[in-house]
């Protein structure tokens, strides 16, 4: 594995058992848990960055039960498509989370090699108590410990984008796949918590240096039948950070609910 990089340095990274090395000797030991931490502290902006306890806890609670497997089925065919004639291909997710589709893309692409970043060391340590085939490490989509031109695909799902460092890591003629929420995503969860819902925005951009490929439709209407399933799903909406007292006793009071998933998968190839 050489496409690790030091975060201090910048050069390459050499595994030996559990502790990755620098040839300046800069190294870093692998977690319990089987990660890497790879975010410096005088990189970090605060104390624990990325998503909270909470944050994770529902995320990987509500994923767990296949809500969003539609999303998953659709990322491995479209990746598996992309990467049908290549040996053993470098696929970065970046933003990874508890890695519900990082680990679910290597089950269907046991060839490839696989790493899943993300800044929040709770989602990493998650991540790699769960899938052991993976590549975990706690690192900032800004400033990724990966070699120039190393991967062949980049993901993102749902999460920040940095299209220098995106670039950078990207083989020429590799691939950037992301996942956005739609217009109509989580309609009928806003149509029950808020006075006046309002659609999402479109979000088809134009980036430098890359074509655009292909947009990959995910919908599909899905039944919660608790209030627990309900409340982590609300949890992992931008829609929690904002919301008021009525908005929260609203979701509380949801017993079930049919909503629908509405999610683009983009695809650009690095020029
Ligand atoms: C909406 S979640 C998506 C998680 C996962 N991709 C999924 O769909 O289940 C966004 C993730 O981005 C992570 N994140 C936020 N800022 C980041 C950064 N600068 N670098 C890497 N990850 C970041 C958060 O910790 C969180 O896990
Ligand atoms: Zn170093």
């Amino acid at each position: 594995m050489t496409y690790l990089t030091c975060p201090v340095c910048g050069k390459k990274l050499t595994k030996n058992e559990r502790s990755w090395r620098c040839e300046k000797g800069h190294s870093f030991d692998e977690a319990a848990s089987g990660y890497l931490h790879l975010l410096p502290s005088n990189k970090m902006n605060s104390k624990l960055p990325g998503d909270n306890k909470q944050m994770v806890n529902a995320r990987r609670d509500f994923l767990r039960k296949g809500y969003y497997q539609p999303v998953s089925d659709k990322l491995n065919e479209v990746i598996g498509g992309l990467l049908k004639d290549k040996k053993s291909p470098l696929l970065l997710d970046v933003g990874c989370g508890e890695g519900y589709y990082t680990s679910r893309l290597k089950e269907a692409l046991p060839k490839a090699e696989i790493c899943g970043m993300d800044i929040s060391k709770l989602a990493v340590n998650a991540a790699a108590k769960s899938c052991k085939n993976v590549m975990w490490a706690v690192a900032s989509s800004f400033d990724l410990p990966v070699a120039d031109n190393s991967c062949d695909v980049l993901l993102s799902m749902f999460a920040p984008i940095c299209m220098e460092e995106f670039s950078r890591v990207l083989k020429p003629g590799g691939v950037l796949v992301f996942a956005v929420t739609s217009t109509k995503h989580l309609w009928e969860l806003k149509e029950a918590i808020y006075d006046e819902p309002y659609e999402n925005k479109k979000e088809d951009h134009e980036y430098e240096g890359f074509v655009f490929e292909a947009k990959h439709k995910v919908q599909d209407m899905i039944h919660l039948p608790c209030q627990e399933d309900i409340a982590n799903l609300f949890t992992m909406t931008p829609y929690y950070y904002k919301s008021s007292v009525t908005t929260s006793q609203r979701v509380a009071a949801l017993q079930h609910l049919d909503t629908l998933i509405d999610v683009d998968i983009l695809v650009y190839r690095k020029i």
